[in-house]
């Protein structure tokens, strides 16, 4: 038995006892059930290194869509393995805890959007992928971090736009498109919102040099693109990102510090991809503990016992599949392979 304490070191969660072959017995297991297993690149270092596919959303949701095993093992968070649901629905999902939600997702439901929607008829809806499948039911087109500026622009310029749910991606978005007729939900995800601009200022004064990776979702967005417009960093050493593309341009940089502003589950890649930079979180409390609710005890349970199954009732997950399906047609970022 190994003691497993990442997720408590973390988190304050219990401690969990492991088997000294966890790591066979979850590739094992995998085999025997046709299993795939996704993980966002928010998970526990573990659950990064033993899944067949490390990605940002729209990568995952790519490989969830067209991934030939009878089952789908989804670490990550709810909503994101109803979208692999949605996508396929003739396979089994599993998700190690059906309880890890999303605080973003829970900012719009279904009926809200219904009344915002009868207030502005004709208008094109655009959700973030981080919502529920019933609000997707209600959607025109969803979108992800790295592809929301195109889909807004895929939308004709005379077309009103509603974007939900997070209101600093609209307002990103809306800043690069310049599009005026785009009417932005005031949802925000806790984590990325508690990131602010005068925390990343005062990084940005201790560390002159560094570049900036910023997830759009983050309460300092606006603030990277002020300090750049200001000539506080010079303009292209900061960089609004998607997590997917926080590896992409971690792959590229030649920086010898980049502060990054999002989740810190996300430093685990990019120290892998680049370990000669040093990757410094803007927050070091910004930890999601819904992503965090995956553990390695969880994961081999849900391998072991089949749980937790993800359903989508087939009328919501049908209303749903066109506008997940367009979402994964626009942009380009793909997963990973370990
Ligand atoms: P990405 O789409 O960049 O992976 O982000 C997902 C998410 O939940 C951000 O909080
Ligand atoms: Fe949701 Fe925020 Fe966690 Fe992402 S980091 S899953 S948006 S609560």
């Amino acid at each position: 038995m190994v003691v497993h304490d990442s997720a408590k070191q973390q988190l304050g969660q219990s401690v969990e006892i492991l088997p000294v072959n966890w790591a066979e017995q979850v590739r094992e297991l995998a085999r025997e059930r046709d299993a795939v297993i996704l993980a966002h690149n928010y998970q526990l270092p573990e659950i990064q290194d033993i899944a067949d596919h490390t990605g940002d959303s729209l990568g995952l949701s790519r490989v969830a869509a067209e991934v030939d095993a009878s089952t789908i093992v989804f670490c990550g968070v709810h909503f994101m393995a109803e979208t692999a649901k949605i996508l396929s629905p003739d396979k089994t999902v599993l998700i190690p805890d059906a309880a890890a939600g999303c605080s973003l997702a829970e900012t719009i439901t279904a009926d809200q959007l219904r009344a915002w929607k009868a207030e502005h008829p004709g208008a094109v809806v655009v959700s973030y992928v981080n919502t529920t499948a019933e609000v997707k039911a209600e959607t025109d087109i969803c979108c992800t971090s790295s592809n929301a500026v195109d889909v807004v622009q895929s939308i004709p310029a005379d077309t009103e736009v509603l974007f939900c749910p997070d209101q600093f991606l609209g307002a990103h978005v809306q800043r690069i498109t310049g599009r005026e007729n785009m009417h932005i939900w005031m949802g925000e995800c806790h984590v990325h919102a508690g990131i602010n601009g005068l925390e990343l200022s005062q990084r940005v004064e201790e560390q002159p040099d560094a570049e900036l990776f910023i997830h759009p979702e983050c309460g300092c967005a606006t603030n990277a693109l002020y300090l750049a417009g200001a000539g506080v960093v010079p303009p292209d050493r900061v960089k609004v990102l998607s997590t997917g593309g926080m590896i992409e341009a971690a792959r590229d940089t030649d920086a010898s510090t980049v502060l990054v502003a999002t989740e810190t589950g996300m430093l685990h890649q990019l120290n892998k991809v680049n370990p000669t930079t040093e990757f410094a979180p803007v927050n070091r409390a910004a930890v999601c503990k819904y992503m965090k609710m995956i553990t390695p005890a969880k994961l081999l349970r849900s391998l072991r016992d089949g749980v937790d199954e993800v359903d989508v009732p087939a009328d919501i997950a049908e209303r749903a599949r066109r506008a997940v399906e367009a979402m994964v047609s626009i942009g380009t970022t793909a997963a990973t392979r370990d």
